[in-house]
């Protein structure tokens, strides 16, 4: 099903049009930051609505806060015709997608993203979640929200390391489906915010939409949109594990991104030239950590644990060329092992 997703600078009119459609009673779901920086312009679209306050950060994503949230829902009487706004980053659309998808066995849910990352990813396409066990998205449900409403006006106070952390999607995006877009980016290297309007997020939501509508549940080509995430969330989640040193999901995507066509490289999908281009873009943008030696199998330990995963086989999505890829490519043990020192050499 096309999900509505409204951009530019009539979005939010549109929201106001439609969350005063016939709702019962409307919450709106906000992050300490979303609450500070977002909702005071946001308020203003909004009919009569009661406001859920959690704290932020990926730390939060879990089932603990989700309950909390269930239990404000249950105590200001939300029912199955009550709508949940979820105006936050991919972290409130995730777990707020998920905890409406469950109360009362599903309410309606809208997604107003308020980072790069949530605008031109989380927010659209359905998947919904949070982290278990120190794994990450390990519960959840493919859920679409009711419509997206996407207003860039809302990046201005997200912090410069948010903002390049959402970019690694950019990135991914066009490394999976936007070979013109790639070039033009290596060659301008413009700042994110000076690269970042209403007609790329636009891109970047028609190639996320082109893709997730054929697949919506991920049997097959969705996996694309995996790209960087194999070594990504499992560099993510070991990182978790230590919380002074804090890695955000879009660089963890960054470093899973030259692991990954490292392994492209390594098993012939890409030329050592691409390999060198997709590497000068990412360093150039990201200011990324060294994985220490002794943290390999933990990573290759979590990655067990990945979603697309068969008969316990670590899977990969490669590249085949900038712009194209391949799915449900199994890797040998040593290969993923060479690609995090191929990383790390890469910040020698
Ligand atoms: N469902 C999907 O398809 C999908 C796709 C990609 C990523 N994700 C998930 O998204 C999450 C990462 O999302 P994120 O990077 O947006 O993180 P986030 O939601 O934690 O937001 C980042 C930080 O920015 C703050 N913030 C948000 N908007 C702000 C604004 N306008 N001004 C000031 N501060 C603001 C937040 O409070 C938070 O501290 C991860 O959990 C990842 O797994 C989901």
């Amino acid at each position: 099903m096309k999900q509505d997703i409204f951009t530019g600078t009539a979005a939010l009119s549109k929201l106001s049009e439609i969350s005063r459609q016939a709702f019962s009673s409307v919450f709106v779901l906000c992050d300490e930051n979303t609450l500070a920086h977002c909702y005071p312009r946001l308020k203003e679209f909004l009919p009569a609505h009661q406001t859920l306050i959690i704290k932020a950060g990926e730390e939060h994503k879990t089932l603990a806060t989700c309950e909390g949230i269930w239990q404000q829902l249950t105590l200001h009487l939300g029912g199955r015709n009550s709508l949940l706004i979820n105006a936050g980053g991919g972290v409130i659309c995730d777990m707020g997608g998920f905890a409406a998808g469950c109360y009362k066995r599903g309410i309606p849910f809208i997604n107003v993203p308020t980072t790069l990352l949530a605008m031109v990813d989380a927010a659209v396409g359905g998947k919904t979640g949070i982290d278990f066990a120190g794994y990450k998205n390990q519960i959840g449900l493919f859920c679409n929200a009711s419509a997206v409403f996407v207003d860039t006006g809302f990046l201005k106070t997200l912090p410069d390391r948010e903002i390049v952390s959402g970019f690694a999607e950019v990135i991914k995006h066009y490394l999976i489906a936007g070979k013109n877009e790639f070039q033009k980016l290596l060659n301008l290297k413009l700042p994110v915010r000076t690269y970042i309007d209403d007609a790329v997020i636009a891109k970047n939501i028609a190639i996320k939409q082109d893709i997730t509508e054929t697949d919506p549940l991920e049997k097959g080509p969705r996996k694309a949109l995996n790209f960087g995430h194999t070594t990504g969330h499992a560099v993510e989640s070991y990182f978790l594990q230590n919380p002074d040193k804090k890695l955000l999901h879009g660089e963890a995507v960054a470093i899973g991104m030259i692991s990954e066509s490292y392994i492209s490289y390594a098993t012939g999908g890409i030329s050592t030239n691409e390999l060198n281009e997709i590497c000068e873009v990412i360093f150039h943008y990201f200011k990324l950590p060294v994985i220490p030696g002794n943290a390999v199998n933990d990573i290759l330990k979590l990655m067990l644990q990945d979603k697309k995963n068969i008969s316990g086989k670590t899977n990969f999505t490669l590249l085949n060329g900038i712009g194209n890829y391949n799915i449900d490519k199994s890797v040998e043990e040593n290969v993923i092992i060479e690609s995090v020192k191929y990383y790390n050499s890469m910040l020698a």
